[in-house]
């Protein structure tokens, strides 16, 4: 019978058969101790050479790290341990027997495991990542629809920028010029609240950062989300709701990926509560009594960010900014002309921002006037105006960095391990 690892508790005392990797191997004379992983989880198999054929014994002699392996045996439980399972070992045939594994088990530098990320994935805290990485994708999902979103895809070739134009990517398209990848779907989403109401896209977004921090990339997956009729505070409310979602999720079915990634759940838990907001001009002035030199129409740099929350145990929002450091489609407050009803979502634990947001001018005329403030060539965004033309309705929306979150919630220090194969500027192998 074959059984997936993660589904060994269920067959205590049967024989069953494991399709998968040697993960290690130790040895002491006539018993050997393998270490199985099967994609759904690690297990001890032991052989003993006095109940093996010779065949057998002979092949768990020759096994190495990372070979492929077919193993038959016994499910028992561990001795002591509660919870953990292993194999007694009647069988084990090599589907194909690795050559010497690059990665050891000594500590090996950064560009050595992202030269190797193909092969670095198969390790336990890389696993971890990747699970509650899916696991983030998935809350977001639910989430969404609970709140009567339905996802819409927005494309990644595109002829104009979302947000500013210093960051694009541009590329060769045909007779038409010039098109570029896209860095949000926001606007695009936009649109589509017209024939739907409320609606996301989930997927790729590119941008030529030339920031090289532990929390950039160039090609990083974000969720936009937007809502017809709803305005500033709901759209607060939403994001909250999103990012507090997100983290019960995980406590529910991530413990195993959270342990292995040493994260402090308690802390975790604590982030389920109420977020604190500041107004822009309260996290200035609280910034410059911890001793930041950040001035009033600046952004919050990496050292801001995490200065503003290193005794906050909920991540905080910072809203109403300054419109001049913020897109032209963010709506004006209508109680101060100079500020937009925008909000950008800081994590705690140093997570740094997960998320910006804003309600939507929705006036024709005065978007029109920002874009020129901004030197955007309006003609590029005439499709998008006609939003505003044709029914044009109070609507607030949101972005979400996926890498951002999962590097939050698994407590990992890079973004570069949050996603299978990162790109920034001096990465684009494997
Ligand atoms: O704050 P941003 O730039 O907002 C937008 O793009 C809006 N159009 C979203 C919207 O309202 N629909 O990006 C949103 C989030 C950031 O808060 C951050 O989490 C993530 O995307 N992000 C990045 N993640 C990784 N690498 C980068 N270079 C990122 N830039 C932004
Ligand atoms: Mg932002």
């Amino acid at each position: 019978m074959n059984v997936s690892i993660s589904e060994f508790k269920d067959y205590v005392g049967q024989a069953v058969t494991v399709s998968g990797w040697l993960y290690n191997k130790r040895s002491s004379g006539p018993i050997a101790f393998l270490e199985l992983r099967d994609g759904s989880g690690w297990t001890q198999a032991v052989a003993v050479q006095k109940s093996l054929s010779p065949e057998v014994w002979s092949a768990v002699e020759q096994v190495t790290q990372e070979s492929s392996v077919v193993v038959t045996g016994t499910i028992s439980k561990h001795p002591k341990k509660e919870n953990i399972f292993e194999l007694q070992v009647a069988d084990l045939r090599i589907l194909q027997l690795a050559t010497e594994y690059p990665i050891a088990k000594k500590d090996h530098g950064p560009d050595f495991l992202m030269d190797n990320r193909h092969l670095w994935l198969r390790s336990r805290k890389q696993w971890a990542i990747l699970r509650l990485r899916d696991s983030i994708i998935m809350a977001i999902n639910i989430y969404l629809h609970q709140e009567r979103f339905i996802k819409i895809d927005s494309p990644i070739f595109t002829p104009n920028a979302c947000e500013g134009t210093t960051t694009l990517f541009s590329v060769p398209y045909f007779d038409l010029g010039t098109a570029y990848l896209s860095q949000s779907g926001q606007l695009y989403i936009e649109a589509a609240i017209a024939s739907v109401g409320r609606c996301y896209d989930f997927g790729p977004v590119f941008r030529a950062e030339k920031s090289k921090t532990k929390r950039h990339l160039t090609e990083f997956w974000m969720m936009d989300a937007e809502a017809a009729f709803v305005e500033h505070a709901g759209n607060l409310a939403l994001q909250e709701g999103l990012v507090r979602f997100i983290v019960r999720y995980c406590l529910e079915h991530c413990l195993e990926e959270l342990t292995i990634l040493e994260r402090d759940v308690e802390k975790l838990k604590l982030a389920d509560n109420p977020f604190t907001r500041y107004g822009y001009d309260e996290a200035i002035k609280k910034l410059n009594e911890l001793g930041s030199d950040i001035k009033y129409g600046e952004d919050l740099g990496n050292d801001d960010e995490g200065l503003l929350t290193k005794d906050s145990t909920v991540p905080v929002f910072i809203e109403k900014w300054p419109k001049g450091i913020k897109p032209f489609y963010m709506k004006r407050d209508p109680n101060n002309p100079e500020l937009v009803l925008n909000d950008d979502l800081i994590a705690t634990d140093g997570g740094g921002e997960l998320i910006g947001g804003s309600q939507r001018e929705e006036n024709v005329d005065l978007l029109i006037a920002r874009m020129k403030d901004e030197g955007l060539n309006q003609a590029d965004y005439e499709w998008y105006l006609d939003t505003r033309r044709f029914g044009s309705v109070p609507h607030s929306g949101f972005g979400i960095g996926l890498e951002r979150t999962v590097r939050w919630i698994a407590g990992v220090e890079h973004i570069r391990e949050c996603i299978p194969f990162p790109r920034t500027i001096g990465r684009l192998r494997p």
